[in-house]
């Protein structure tokens, strides 16, 4: 700690830490996104200085689809994986579950198994160079039909691809209405085989989107969250049965889900029982890491030594790492302070 009772951003990226809630699509570094585009003679979506201000999440999601379609080739995949590790590397996360979500992905409809293996051929060559692990989430679209869920998750479970740990879902709820009954069949099937369940909720839902991730998506772990602040009953039901919100501040102020951190609702679900991690959702677009997240975080409400250690050790047990993994970065945190 400094003598102003503030941290320094080398304390929290000495933090050991995991990141939960990080999408590869938000990680395309933006002066490689204009050279790929430029190569491929495919117009810019808006000016330079204005391409990394988003109106809102179903803005995002769109710049997300045209820049995944510049991904065209395994070897593009695999550098953007790669990449990825080093920017944990740069973050001090030492392990990390990445969630992708192939309908973003132009030039590999109908080859997410390829995708895949592009994925892994990147991670794999990063974790040879002693970057920081990796386990990846593939994420269905909120608009997608049941048959569609259903499908992708029978091919996850004949393919049972040991990069993979979970399924996921993310998108935009308020275009696509309620849909965890739509998609219950699949989660159920996901857990049978085996994999665990991450979903995005209460970003562009509101608190009952989260009750329908915990009732009928058995879902491991929430993705944002935030929302069940506005029920009281749904905070009590994430109290009840543990589970873990992953909370990316500064996308849910970039994405103008609240207009600052006086009125985010990370430290009243923190201080009502919630299990709470931070994460940074899209860091390259958004423009922030992982430590400068827990800055914000702790700097807006005061957050001790002991609070900072507690949300980490939350990121590590919400996260899909083995328990080798587990284990080393618990016992690295009891010896971390700012
Ligand atoms: N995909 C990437 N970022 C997302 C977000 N914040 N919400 C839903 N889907 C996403
Ligand atoms: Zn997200």
């Amino acid at each position: 700690m400094t003598s102003d009772g503030t941290r320094s951003r080398e304390s929290f990226r000495a933090l050991p830490k995991a990141e939960v809630h990080v999408h590869l699509e938000g990680c395309f570094e933006p002066a490689t996104l204009e050279t790929w585009a430029r190569q491929a003679g495919v117009p810019m979506p808006r000016p330079r200085e204005r391409l990394l201000s988003f109106d809102g999440l179903a803005d995002f999601l769109e710049f997300l689809d045209w820049a995944c379609g510049l991904a065209n080739t395994r070897d593009r995949v695999a550098e953007t994986a790669y990449g990825f590790c080093r920017r944990l590397a740069a973050d001090g996360t030492r392990y990390a579950d990445v969630i992708i979500n192939p309908t973003h992905w132009a030039p590999w409809q109908g080859r997410t198994r390829e995708l895949i293996d592009a994925l892994d051929a990147g991670f794999a060559a990063a974790e040879e160079d002693e970057l920081p692990p990796v386990g990846l989430c593939i994420s269905l679209l909120r608009t997608q039909t049941a048959d569609e869920a259903i499908d992708l998750v029978e091919d996850l479970v004949v393919w049972r691809h040991p990069r993979v740990v979970a399924l996921s879902v993310d998108g935009n709820e308020a275009a696509a209405g309620r849909t965890g009954p739509r998609f219950a069949e699949a989660f159920r099937r996901a857990a049978a085989a085996g994999l665990r369940r991450t979903v995005h909720a209460g970003e562009s839902s509101g608190p009952e989107g989260v009750r329908d991730a915990v009732e009928l998506l058995s879902a491991d772990r929430i993705d944002h969250g935030v929302r069940a602040v506005e029920d009281d009953r749904v905070v009590a039901l994430l109290v009840e049965r543990g589970i873990p919100l992953g909370i990316c501040p500064s996308s849910n102020l970039s994405l103008k889900l609240y207009a600052s951190m006086d009125t985010h609702p990370i430290e009243r679900l923190r201080q009502a029982g919630v299990r709470v991690s931070v994460n940074t959702d899209d860091p390259s677009l958004l423009g922030t890491n992982l430590p400068a997240e827990y800055e914000l975080a702790s700097a807006a409400f005061g957050w001790s030594d002991e609070i900072v250690r507690d949300v980490a050790r939350t990121s590590i047990d919400a996260s899909f790492a083995n328990a080798d993994v587990k284990a080393q970065l618990t016992s690295a945190l009891a010896g971390w302070g700012s």
